[in-house]
């Protein structure tokens, strides 16, 4: 047994990814959405283990507890300041990881297999908790620059004293000029997302070439998306991260490395 623990957890994809893997792989077992409130989270995890769990996925709020939780936490989840994944050790000891950036590069990496982080500067939109997960992905696959700009400013500079200096801020007023040089561009923030604000920062400045990424995935193709494809750049959609997000766990509590394919993209949309 795996499964999610969030609130709210009724509109998490995860159930759907794991499931899909376990009748692929011809796996027995099963993965659960488990509505879970904060003050209940520790001690519902502790309980998990011996109840047959091998491990859970952790979503909003609990990302933060989840760390507090483990017994053991990856260098990657200490970096980002949260976890997305338990394993459940057979000694009864907790491990939390953070495969959000392992999830945001496979991604990238699948969908433009052409970008090297040693292609140029890498902009980011947004400084929350995807953010982090993305900045030190890029930091850690040896990007020299990453230009940082956020509504709120302070969240951004928390970053960067997390990240240090290869992370340059701009103001949000100027966030259009990040992408005049950069060879990536990401999207971390809600924006443009069904429900959520528009995207409004100006991309006159986009270059044909660019990669372009978002990870809003409600809508497929973002206006952010449409607009890059019309100016030629390569356009990465942001359901894949959350697709290869969940292979890490995955291979951990079941023994298979899944495949991430067109096969999985359909089922999960479908
Ligand atoms: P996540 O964990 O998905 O990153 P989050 O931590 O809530 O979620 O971060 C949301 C991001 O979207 C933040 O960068 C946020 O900007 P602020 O730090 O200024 O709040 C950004 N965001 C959300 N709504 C926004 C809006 N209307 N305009 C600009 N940025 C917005």
């Amino acid at each position: 047994m795996a499964g999610v623990l969030g609130n709210a957890v009724a509109h998490s994809k995860s159930p759907k990814l794991h499931r899909h893997w376990l009748q692929r792989y011809n796996l027995r077992g099963d993965y659960v959405p488990l509505h879970v409130n904060e003050a209940d989270f520790s001690q519902v995890v502790r309980t998990l283990p011996k109840m047959g769990f091998v491990g859970a996925n952790v979503t909003i709020p609990h990302k933060i507890a989840a760390l507090e939780v483990a017994d053991q936490v990856s260098d990657r989840a200490i970096l980002i300041g949260a976890a997305n994944t338990l394993i459940f050790r057979g000694d009864g000891s907790i491990y939390a990881d953070n495969t959000d950036g392992y999830g945001f590069l496979a991604n990238l990496r699948q969908g433009a297999p052409g970008w090297a982080a040693s292609d140029g500067p890498c902009a980011v939109f947004g400084a929350g908790g995807a953010a982090r997960a993305v900045i030190s992905s890029l930091l850690e696959s040896g990007a020299e620059k990453i230009y940082l700009s956020n509504r709120t400013r302070p969240k951004a500079e928390a970053l960067k004293s997390d990240f240090g200096s290869r992370v340059q801020i701009i103001e949000w007023v100027q966030a259009g000029n990040m992408v005049e040089d950069a060879a990536l561009v990401v999207n971390t923030t809600s924006l443009g997302m069904v429900g959520a604000a528009e995207f409004r920062v100006p991309l006159d400045g986009l270059r044909r070439g660019t990669v372009v990424t978002d990870l809003v995935y409600n809508p497929l193709r973002t206006p952010l998306l449409q607009q890059a494809d019309q100016a030629g750049c390569i356009t990465v959609d942001g359901l894949g991260m959350l697709l290869h997000q969940g292979v890490p766990g995955f291979e951990r509590w079941f023994g298979v490395r899944p495949e991430v394919d067109d096969a999985l993209r359909a089922a999960i949309l479908g």
